[in-house]
């Protein structure tokens, strides 16, 4: 697709209670009757969170980079459940057809819309989150270069937006939250923070392991932590979606920063006082504990 035959952006409308587009909603039911198996593996996170990260750092866990795979898109070995943008395979399509076992699933849904075969089968799901300042950056961003969004307008009415909850995908609180409340009741439920991972990579990735039950050679995991560096994944054809049309990596690249604080960046003071007081009241109820810097 060239740049003149790119289709328009999407208008965000309410799905159920959810800001959502076209490009999320258009294979619904299809989606809902996805049929996950108990060995499938679904990332699950609010956009910017660290789902590329944690995706290549599964796919390479489990399968290496065998030469037949060394090539092929991270979004093909790890296809996007709910999209469905013109000219490209849906992603519950390329989910089904995964050669792979178990198979990687992404998904953005809010813990209500995840398709009901995943709880039935009991797979195991991998939650990240990530804090709301700098989620709030980096989809600011991601919505400048990425013609499956909505325009995002500019900065400041970005960040209205965000905290409305009226951007793809809805409301990060209740995402964060509710993702966190299932967590309670369901076992086969990992749920970690971008900022643990961006600290200490090594513990996050053991911990991954144990909740896998994989037991990796030290080699084998050294191999894994060098690929997955920010550097080599900002670098690597495989994981800086370069390949995506529908992305203008020259108005900012998918691989951005790939820091925690970066918001200090972009919030005025004003801004920092009205997000950290309607922070507080948004997330007065739960006992989950977000970092801005480390
Ligand atoms: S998406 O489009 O929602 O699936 O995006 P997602 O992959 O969840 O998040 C993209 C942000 O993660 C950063 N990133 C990384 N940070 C540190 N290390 C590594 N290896 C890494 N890989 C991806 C990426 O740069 C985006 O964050 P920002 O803040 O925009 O840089």
């Amino acid at each position: 697709m060239t740049n003149t035959t790119l289709p328009p952006r999407p208008t965000l409308f309410d799905f159920h209670g959810v800001s959502m587009t076209k490009y999320f909603t258009d294979n619904w039911e299809n989606i809902q009757s996805f049929k996950a198996r108990p060995d499938d593996i679904l990332i699950a996170t609010y956009p910017k969170a660290g789902t590329t990260w944690v995706s290549y750092i599964l796919d390479l866990l489990y399968f290496g980079e065998a030469d037949c795979r060394s090539s092929v898109p991270l979004q093909e070995r790890v296809p996007f459940l709910e999209i469905s943008e013109p000219s490209r395979p849906k992603g519950k399509d390329l989910a089904d057809q995964l050669p792979t076992a178990p198979r990687l699933i992404k998904t953005h849904l809010p813990v209500q819309f995840v398709p009901k075969s995943f709880w039935e089968q009991r797979s195991r799901i991998v939650y990240v989150a990530r804090n709301a300042k700098d989620s709030a950056v980096s989809y600011f961003h991601f919505g400048r270069m990425n013609r499956v969004l909505p325009e995002p307008g500019d900065w400041s009415c970005f960040l209205q937006n965000f905290m409305q909850g009226k951007v793809v995908f809805g409301s990060w609180y209740e995402h964060v939250n509710t993702w966190w409340d299932q967590k309670q009741t369901y076992s086969n439920l990992h749920y970690m923070f971008y900022e643990d991972l961006i600290e200490d990579s090594g513990q996050e990735i053991s911990r991954l392991c144990s909740f896998l039950g994989l037991s990796p050679t030290a080699e084998q995991r050294e191999l894994v932590q060098a690929k997955v560096t920010f550097d080599n994944m900002k670098q690597n054809k495989v994981t800086n979606f370069s390949t995506v049309p529908m992305m203008n990596q020259s108005v900012s690249p998918f691989m951005r920063k790939g820091r925690v604080g970066d918001w200090k960046n972009h919030f005025t003071v004003s801004q920092n006082e009205q997000f950290e007081e309607d922070f507080k009241n948004k997330m007065k109820n739960t006992a989950l504990v977000f970092r801005n810097e480390i």
